[in-house]
């Protein structure tokens, strides 16, 4: 190739993006871009992408592409096998955001079970007036139901071992390491349903896993149930979960995505009572963010340096470009 290569970056100058655009100044031209940047994309050899759909559309306008580096370890966006059509490597970063939505997690679910948003502004504006503050709940003794036992969940399961919680899972894949190492029970999916006072989602968005809760499984449940999901949106049917909540079918939710993003302020679930919710945000923390971008500076200087990213997809693990 003569000259340098380009690479687009999408995701923001915050995300360490310039330390990207240092990395990579040896062998490329970085540009930011944002809004609609399909004409940039004539140019490409490279794009850093966020949560923007990846399709036949978007690679039409793109013929030099060699690689989508997505910033996260979710690639539901990305059309893979239009990629792959294309001989251009779909690279993510997994691992290195594990811990980081676990954090999240719990901190959404101990939000939410001991009222932190409504304490602090209780303690402001009404705790000299001495008015009741509710209780919440213990965690010790409840059941936590994890969806989905990946690279997330288990780190989900490991800090859950320490609050004294009897542990359920329901993954296509057994994991016997964890069951052992703690004390985790393999449940199918209806059972997950029915014995979890906590069900936290951390399933990756396919076809199988959308809206895979909805207004059946959400009956299925506890009416004292909270749902927390820091996963995709798209796996809880968003309309059936509003209901739920206001119709007391389940206790509450708290959640970092949804099925739109960023989530319209007036969209109805925003209304439904006993919900937290955070601007999916849960592998927002100044180290993850800077390892995340580390891993798609990894897969970019590969694939244009002629070699196979290291963290590509696993559905192009045979694939070399
Ligand atoms: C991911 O890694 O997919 C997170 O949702 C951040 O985009």
């Amino acid at each position: 190739m003569a000259g340098k290569s380009r690479v687009l970056i999408s995701v923001g100058k915050t995300n360490c993006a310039e330390d990207v655009a240092k990395s990579l100044g040896d062998i490329a031209e970085v540009e930011y871009v944002s809004g609609d940047y399909a004409a940039q994309r004539s140019g490409a050899h490279a794009v850093i992408v966020g949560g923007e759909r990846v399709d036949d559309a978007y690679l039409a306008v793109a013929p030099q592409l060699r690689i989508v580096a997505r910033f996260g370890v979710g690639y539901d966006a990305v059309d893979v096998a239009a990629c792959t059509r294309r001989r251009i490597y779909v690279g993510h970063t997994p691992e290195v955001l594990s811990g980081a939505v676990a954090d999240l997690t719990w901190a959404l679910i101990l939000g939410w079970m001991r009222h932190l948003p409504a304490g602090d502004q209780y303690t402001r504006t009404e705790w000299h007036k001495r008015t009741p503050f509710p209780f919440g709940w213990d965690l010790a003794g409840k059941t936590l139901g994890i969806l989905g036992l990946g690279r997330i969940g288990a780190e989900v399961a490991k800090r859950g071992y320490g609050f004294g919680l009897r542990m359920l899972y329901s993954d296509v894949i057994g994991r016997p390491d964890m069951e052992t190492a703690y004390q985790m029970r393999r449940v199918d999916f209806e059972t997950l349903l029915r014995e979890s006072d906590i069900l936290t989602v951390h399933v990756p968005l396919q076809d199988t896993a959308t809206k895979l809760l909805d207004a059946a499984a959400f009956r299925k449940m506890k009416r004292s149930a909270l749902v927390v999901n820091t996963s995709r949106g798209g796996v809880i049917d968003q309309a059936a979960l509003a209901a739920a909540l206001t119709d007391g079918v389940i206790a509450g939710a708290a959640l970092d995505v949804f099925e739109k993003e960023p989530i319209p302020p007036d969209a109805p679930l925003l209304k439904a009572p006993h919900l937290l919710v955070m601007p999916h945000a849960a592998s927002a923390t100044w180290e993850t963010r800077r390892r995340m971008a580390e891993r798609c500076v990894e897969n970019v200087r590969a694939c244009l340096e002629g070699r196979r990213p290291p963290f590509a997809v696993p559905e192009q693990r045979e694939c070399t470009f």
